[in-house]
This record gives structure tokens, sequence and C-alpha cells, in this order.
């Protein structure tokens, strides 16, 4: 048994502080993620100084813990990858310095990861074969984008969101619903137990003029009109049946977007990526849709799906095989995009 090249992947992008030892770019030896979570949810979204005063507190004991966990220790490393963009700058730099210290001190190659592409990573942590080209569906809180994606770090935006991100969407509904911070599983378990069709909300840009982006305002200001209407009724809010119908109108764009592109490009695989990638309806509708296209349907697992460090370093492992090192003089860019990586 040969030796393994083991990545050290540091993740702080935004409010979970990350990190974690991969193997040869997919084996998992450990994945610790600490959630500030409970640090924000009472302003129903993140503070940006409340996040990375956490990341201080905890870099150092997160970073241990997973090389504990995995079982080795700063000498086995042979890669330092960090996240350096897109995100909050000062949750960002917590990060990058940490890396760049461990990296200096411990004389070990430094890898700069975009954070969108990490999530593409995430699905090569499933065992599965990825083989290039490829499509990949990228939706986060953030982003939502549909990538054609040519080899590692080579990657063309067939579309995106004109406006809001669809994980954007799904907070602010579960915000005006009151159902607490991140909105996207609450919404998830809710609509399993709604009717959709109870509710009707737009699906925008579905005409060939709408090519391949997405649009969400549309769909956003209708569910919160109707919430608002719901309520001055005096009853109890139809929970249930709001939150499936405001979900099969996001997926149904996702999912329609995402087989026009397959036919377009007719790839072998389609990948999804983001903190939505966990949305059950989102996996069974795609899967469903795309069946008759003759494309492999990959999904990463689930606890890979939300923001984490294991990402990172498996993209990392990667570009450090191709020779793409980051210097001492890396910087957080916090409005990094999927095109400049
Ligand atoms: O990728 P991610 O962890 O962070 C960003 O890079 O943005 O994505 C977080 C987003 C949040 O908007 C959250 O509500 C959403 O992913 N999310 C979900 C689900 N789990 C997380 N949205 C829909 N269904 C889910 N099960
Ligand atoms: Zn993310």
């Amino acid at each position: 048994m040969g030796h393994k090249t083991l990545i050290l992947g540091i993740e702080t992008s935004c409010d979970d502080t990350a990190a974690s030892v991969v193997g040869n770019g997919r084996d998992v030896l450990s994945n610790v993620v600490s959630s500030q979570e409970s640090f924000h949810q009472r302003f129903g979204g993140i503070v940006p100084e409340i996040a990375s005063r956490r990341h201080l507190e905890v870099i150092n004991p997160v970073i241990d813990e997973a090389l504990a966990k995995a079982g080795v220790t700063f000498a086995d490393l042979d890669g330092i990858a960090v996240t350096y963009g897109p995100g909050l700058v000062g949750s960002l730099l917590v990060g990058v310095s940490a890396a760049k210290a461990l990296s200096f001190s411990l004389d070990l190659p430094l890898v700069a990861v975009n954070h969108l592409e990490g999530h593409i990573y995430a699905n090569f942590l499933t065992g599965a074969t990825i083989a290039f080209p490829l499509i990949c569906l990228i939706v986060s809180g953030g982003h939502t984008s549909l990538l054609h994606v040519k080899g590692h770090g080579q990657l063309e935006v067939l579309g995106r969101t004109r406006d809001d991100a669809a994980g954007e969407v799904f907070d602010k509904i579960a915000r005006a619903l009151g159902l607490g911070f991140p909105g996207g599983p609450v919404i998830d378990q809710l609509a399993q137990q709604g009717e959709g069709e109870k509710f009707s909300f737009p699906r925008a840009l579905m005409g060939t003029e709408g090519k391949l982006d997405f649009s969400f305002s549309g769909v956003k200001t209708a569910v919160l009109n109707r919430i608002r209407r719901e309520k001055e009724q005096g009853k109890p809010l139809p929970l249930n049946d709001l939150c499936a119908a405001f979900q099969d109108a996001v997926v149904d764009a996702l999912v329609e977007k995402s087989a026009r592109a397959v036919e377009y490009l007719q790839p072998r695989q389609f990948l999804l990526a983001g903190g939505v990638a966990a949305n059950g309806e989102l996996r069974k509708r795609l899967r469903f849709r795309l069946a008759p296209l003759e494309v492999e349907v990959i999904y990463p697992p689930l606890e890979y799906c939300t923001d984490n460090a294991a990402m990172i370093a498996a993209a990392g492992y990667y570009y450090l095989r191709q020779g793409s090192l980051a210097s001492y003089d890396l910087n957080a860019e916090p409005g990094l995009d999927l095109e400049n990586p």
C-alpha cells in the first residue's frame, strides 16, 4: 500500500469553521464542522462581525480536532488547502491566515480554493469516478449557476440567477414564516407533509428567451404576498402547503433548466452541488427528469452538501497534483466568482 497524499482543508468563508483531512482527494479521514448557527439564529441571518470573531476563537481547536480524528499529526500532511473566496472578508481572512501560517511553519505547499468550485468537489467524495467534461448545477445560499466543467479549474458558466440565489430565497421565505435560520432544511421537512397544488406560484424565465438563466425574485415576492394575505385573515398559516408550493416552484425551474443544459451539451455526467443540493425534492425530481437522457446523475453525500472543509481538501488535492500553488501573498477575495478562479 503506497503513501496517500494527505491534504488538510480549511474553510471559513461564511458562518461555519471547518477543517478536514482527506487522502488522495477522496478518502475523508476527518470532517470537523463547528457551526455558529446558534449565535446568528436570533438575528435571522449572519452577522459578519460575530462570524469572524467566532472563527478566530475556534479555528485552532477545530484544526487540532481534525488531525486527532484522522489519527495524524502535522508531520504526516502533504499540503494545506484553504478557501480564499467568495464569502465574508473577515471570515475568509481567519482561514487564509491560519493556512498561510501552517504552510510557512511546516514548509508545506499552499493551495487556494474557490469556495464554489469546492462545492463541486463534494461529488468526488462519493466514490464515483468523475470524468470531464460534465455539467454541474451549483445551488447555494449565495449562488445558483449551471456550469460546463471541462477539467480541473476549467469552468464555463452556462446560466446563472439574474437576481436571488435559490438558497437565499429559501432563507427569506423561512424567515417570513418564522421558521428560523437557515431556512432550507425546515422548508424541505414541512413541504413533505404539504400539498403543492393548494397554491400556484410563478416560474420565471421558463421560455427559451430566458436561456439557461434563473430568476427567483418573482416567486419570492408572490410567496411573501400570499403569506401576508393569509396572516391578514387571522387564521393559522397553512405552513406545509405553502412550503410545498414554494419549493415546487423553485425546484421546477432548477430541474427544467438542468434538463435543457443536458439535452443541449449531452454530457456523460451531471453533478449537483451546494447547500440546496441537500433538498430531497430537488434530488428526487432531478433524477427522475434526467433518467431518460442517458446521463449519469451524481449527488454529494448529504453531509458534504452544506459548507465543509472535506470538499476544499478534495479540490486542493487536484490543484496540488497540477502544481497550481498559491504564494504567501494570497489574500481573501470576498467577491471571487466562478469564471476567474
Ligand atoms: O452551500 P451552503 O452551505 O453555503 C453557501 O455557500 O451559501 O448553502 C447554504 C444554503 C442555505 O441557504 C440553506 O437554506 C440551503 O443551503 N439549504 C437547503 C437545504 N439545506 C440547506 N435548501 C433547501 N433544502 C435543504 N434541505
Ligand atoms: Zn457554500
